[in-house]
């Protein structure tokens, strides 16, 4: 107990040199913009200039979600009238199918999703005189031109990507919390040490079967990295709204993140032992942490863990949920990803701006 005292101590600590570290260009930026204060109404139903701000933010995170899954539907989905492009790769939905026959089918789902909450937030900001998320302008990435792709441009990158895979242990962990300042170790270490393709880039990577199963394993993976994030912005992001019609919407779309999260969260676990035979990545078999809580394949619900306080017990919850800067360290855990490599300076400048302005926003009281 005094052990955990003295952490959250010290993540407090960290987090008070992190506000004053990060605050000052959101307010030089509002300075300069002549912003109204974020609390302040927006129009006769109460909506906030900060409730704006939020949905601007989300309707962004939504259509690079859109973008990324668009791509893993054009190999690996279903293509249909729900969710046109592409013509599927063969060789990459086999693969897939090795962690469960219905992959193809949860992409598919899980994009056509991500297209309607960006274009429902996009609609509503609309009906509420606010202004659209437009990205259009950013959409130069060339992507993967491999058999299966659209060959549409890309606003996101799946071909070099540096894959997170902490969420795994982070929520079977019994005693550690991201908000008290706690860190977790990767499932996949290897991933973090290097750039992968989550997504076929040649005929050669369809043709070697290790490749394209450790190609399969890492978009697995990074299916449940993008949809924890999104698990966790919209209870931080809720928790600065001061509208309820637009609590409401956060406190709908949220949790089918957490649905997708769930899914992913389960593949996961069948993710097949391969050693990648052009980077040396190694998936081992996850058989082998039987027994181990923290690693085990099957250990798919989040364990309870410390929650506030100590005193009051563990619980099973989501997790981080502090709101400090949430809007920014989900985009920057985006970015370090490696999901926009090629990416301009203007499209990193319209993000941070946007989520500047959502972590400004505050609950009117
Ligand atoms: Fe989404
Ligand atoms: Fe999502």
């Amino acid at each position: 107990m005094l052990q955990r005292i003295r952490k959250l101590g010290n993540s407090l600590s960290r987090r008070t040199m992190l506000r004053g570290g990060l605050a000052a260009p959101a307010i030089i930026g509002a300075a300069v913009l002549g912003d109204p204060l974020p609390s302040a109404a927006f129009d006769d139903d109460g909506i906030t200039h900060g409730d704006i701000s939020i949905l601007r933010f989300l309707a962004a995170i939504e259509i690079i979600e859109t973008d990324l899954w668009t791509q893993y539907n054009e190999f690996g989905g279903i293509q249909d009238n729900e969710v046109p492009g592409g013509s599927g790769s063969p060789a990459y939905q086999a693969a897939l199918a090795k962690l469960d026959m219905d992959m193809s089918q949860y992409i598919h789902d899980n994009t056509e999703d991500e297209i309607t909450h960006s274009s429902f937030l996009n609609a509503y900001l609309r009906s509420k005189g606010a202004e659209p998320v437009d990205l259009t302008p950013f959409r130069n990435l060339p992507g993967s031109t491999a058999p299966g792709s659209s060959g549409k441009k890309r606003l996101t990158n799946l071909m070099q990507l540096t894959v997170d895979t902490s969420w795994w242990t982070r929520y079977r962990s019994r005693n550690k919390n991201p908000d008290f300042g706690d860190t977790f170790a990767p499932l996949i270490p290897g991933l973090l040490k290097g750039k992968f393709t989550a997504i076929p880039t040649s005929t050669a990577d369809t043709s070697n079967p290790d490749r394209i199963q450790a190609i399969a394993n890492t978009a697995a993976l990074h299916f449940g990295t993008i949809e924890q994030g999104g698990s966790s912005l919209y209870p931080q992001l809720a928790q600065r709204v001061s509208n309820a019609e637009v609590l409401r919407i956060l406190l709908s779309i949220g949790p089918t993140e957490t649905m997708h999260f769930q899914t992913w969260s389960d593949k996961a676990g069948n993710i097949v032992q391969v050693t990648d035979p052009i980077t040396g990545l190694e998936f081992p078999d996850l058989g082998m942490f039987t027994g181990n809580e923290d690693l085990q394949a099957n250990l798919i619900m989040p364990e309870p863990t410390e929650f506030l306080s100590p005193a009051f017990g563990v619980c099973s919850i989501i997790r981080p949920t502090e709101t400090e800067q949430a809007a920014t360290r989900t985009f920057a855990s985006f970015k370090d990803d490696g999901l926009f490599i090629g990416q301009s300076d203007a499209f990193f400048a319209t993000m941070n701006e946007l989520a500047s302005r959502a972590d400004m926003a505050r609950r009117r009281g």
